[in-house]
């Protein structure tokens, strides 16, 4: 679970996950037949590594019970077998956690990634913070390829006083969206710096030709993908930090 968050695709999962399993238990293994073999003591840094923990464990097991006194319950386990096994129950717990935090602070192929202080930070912008993001780096676009109600709409969005923002159903604020580039072929803008109010009771339809940037529209309202810039609000909910709501 842990790894997962750093892994996309499921052939790099494959190779890593094999490279873990594998690898780290047979060095785990070669270590504890060598440098650390009974009576030297394990380094305690390694017990971060769960191979380590477990192969130590099995590695005290099957050297004690070689030397024909195995084993036989709670009651009769050394030290070091005591932390090992206590090492794989306390890593556990911290490597699930890790998970769970990184995977929501860790950009993933889909969704937006939370700010990494979200535990314990309010994600609603401050007033200060908000200001910031509307001086925000402005896109450039040909102005004189807009057409001249696209502009109208712009206009109209900009005058929207924030505390009215609830009472729309949907706004749009100059949504920009860049796919990176990938494998030589270069950045690609789909939505460029669209801006849109929808009024309540207000029926909308998306038009536009093959490419128009329709889908990655409705991908970012519904938080598949975050915007390159600009922003939208689903009755007055910020699709950048109230996507639970949204
Ligand atoms: N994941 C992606 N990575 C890179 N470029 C993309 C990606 N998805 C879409 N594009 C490009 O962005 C542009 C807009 O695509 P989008 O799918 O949003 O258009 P659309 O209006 O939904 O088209 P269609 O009518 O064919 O469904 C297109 O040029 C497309 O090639
Ligand atoms: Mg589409």
């Amino acid at each position: 679970m842990f790894l997962s968050v750093f892994l996309s695709k499921s052939q790099t999962a494959s190779i890593i996950g094999y490279t873990v399993a594998v690898w780290l238990t047979m060095i785990a293994c070669v270590l504890n037949l060598t440098i650390y073999g009974i009576p030297n003591k394990i380094d305690k840094f390694l017990y971060v590594i769960p191979s380590f923990a477990f192969s130590r464990v099995i590695y005290f097991m099957a050297k004690r019970c070689g030397y024909g006194y195995c084993v036989k319950g709670f009651h009769d386990i050394d030290e070091e077998l005591t932390v090992s096994l206590a090492m794989i129950f306390v890593m556990s717990l911290v490597y699930l956690l890790l998970a769970l935090y990184l995977y929501q602070v860790v950009p993933q192929t889909y969704g937006i990634p939370k700010k990494w202080n979200f535990l314990w930070k309010s994600q609603t912008p401050s007033p200060d913070e908000e200001e910031e993001e509307e001086e925000g780096p402005e896109v450039e676009y040909d102005q004189t390829l807009e057409d001249s109600d696209a502009k109208a709409e712009r206009t109209l969005v900009h005058n929207i006083d924030k505390e009215d923002f609830p009472r729309y159903p949907l706004i749009i604020k100059d949504l920009h969206k860049v796919y990176p580039s990938m494998g030589g072929i270069p950045p690609k803008v789909a939505t460029k710096n669209f801006s849109l109010r929808i009024k309540s009771g207000e029926m909308f339809g998306l038009l536009g030709p093959n490419g128009a940037g329709k889908t990655t529209l409705i991908s970012m309202l519904t938080g598949m993908y975050g915007p390159t810039s600009g922003n939208a609000w689903i009755a007055g909910n910020d699709i950048k930090t109230q996507l639970e709501i949204v």
